[in-house]
């Protein structure tokens, strides 16, 4: 596919931005995942919104050819500017390393082929481990930082699916802004469906706890067949999925509330009943969720999804945010609360800024 694929400026120096997102059709569950060449290939449909200020930046600059690959972790950076660089995670480096050779192994099949090493310097403008797929942005930002820095321009479906084949699935959905969905089956990228101006809404993460999971999200994909819903689940999944898309298409919030908070739970029924079971939820998350139905039991439509943690994404309308927000930061179990809503798709910039 990409043996044509010629270099569309001099490599150098670069900053990539990509986006977070929170999916409203989940991925969970997946063949492949340790597989080292396409990345996981997973056993449903998934559908997410893209994120707007939970970012990942990424400065990408090129090393002599024998050079190790060094790579550097920044808190927290703001607007791309940010100097603190700390000691990376031994696990963080040799994941972000491992992506770095199959993105050079890559190149071998376009008519500029890389052999050289690169700088890295990463973070987020988001908490780690606030229940936000970190991996999601933050490999979308190395595959794109590195391929520009290598001197290409890539496609949001090649941005996709190779994102995706750094074994972080929810990657494959962070290479477009708006609405993005990620095939089943072999299918290794995904397609926007509605872009970020379609539709504007707010994602109001509600932060119960701060902790690493104890649980990772690729244990929780190898045990999700063990759960004996898994099978009805997989069922259920095309409607579901269709009522979502069509709520988007309809900008019925109602309808694509109703669809995303079953979604929510649903996750996490098989997350439950897996063997051996996974809890992500805690008390907090309980507290959050009787505050959702309490809002819209007050006229306030706002609904409720989690990813693989117990903090709680609650999703509205622009013009309810401040009251969703207000209800949320009151609760004893809440600890802060992010703002965000739909955001646009990655972008680069020559120069390294981190
Ligand atoms: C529950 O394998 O993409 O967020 O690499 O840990 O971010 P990480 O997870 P990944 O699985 C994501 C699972 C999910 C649902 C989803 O985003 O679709």
């Amino acid at each position: 596919m990409n043996s044509a694929l010629e270099p569309a400026h001099e490599p150098g120096p670069v900053t990539a931005e990509a986006p977070s997102n929170i999916a409203f059709i989940k991925y969970w569950g997946a063949r492949d995942l340790e597989g080292d060449s396409e990345g996981p290939v997973p056993f449903n449909r998934s559908l997410s919104m893209t994120l707007d200020a939970c970012r990942s930046i990424c400065s990408a600059s090129p090393l002599p050819e024998g050079s190790d690959d060094e790579i550097h972790w920044v808190q927290e950076p703001a607007g791309g500017r940010s100097s603190a660089a700390e000691e990376a995670p031994p696990a963080f480096v040799e994941r972000t390393k491992r992506h770095l050779d199959r993105l050079r192994e890559w190149s071998r099949q376009t008519a500029a082929p890389y052999a050289g090493g690169f700088r890295i310097a990463t973070g987020n403008t988001f908490p780690s481990a606030a229940g936000i797929a970190s991996s999601a942005s933050g490999f979308t930002a190395l595959t794109l930082a590195a391929s520009a820095c290598m001197g290409f321009d890539l496609t949001p479906r090649m941005l996709s699916a190779l994102s995706r084949s750094s074994g972080s699935g929810s990657a494959a959905r962070s290479a477009w802004g708006g609405y993005v969905e990620w095939p089943d089956g072999d299918g290794n990228a995904a397609v926007q469906i509605l872009d970020e101006r379609a539709w504007e809404l707010c994602d109001l993460v509600a932060v119960v706890e701060t902790g690493a999971k104890k649980v990772s999200s690729r244990d929780g994909h190898r045990r999700a067949t063990s759960s004996p819903y898994f099978a009805p689940r997989l069922a259920a999944l095309d409607g579901r999925l269709e009522r979502v898309r069509s709520a988007l298409c309809g900008r019925d919030f109602e309808a694509l509330g109703d669809a995303v908070e079953e979604e929510g739970i649903d996750l996490h029924l098989i997350a439950m009943s897996s063997r051996p079971p996974v809890y992500y939820w805690s008390p907090g998350t309980i507290e959050v969720l009787a505050a959702v139905r309490e809002l819209r039991a007050d006229g306030v439509a706002a609904y409720a999804t989690m990813d693989a943690g117990a903090n709680v994404h609650v999703i509205c309308q622009p013009a309810d945010a401040g009251q969703v927000e207000e209800r949320l930061v009151a609760l004893g179990s809440v600890e802060r609360v992010l703002r965000d809503r739909t955001g646009g798709p990655p972008v680069w910039r020559g120069g390294a800024e981190l």
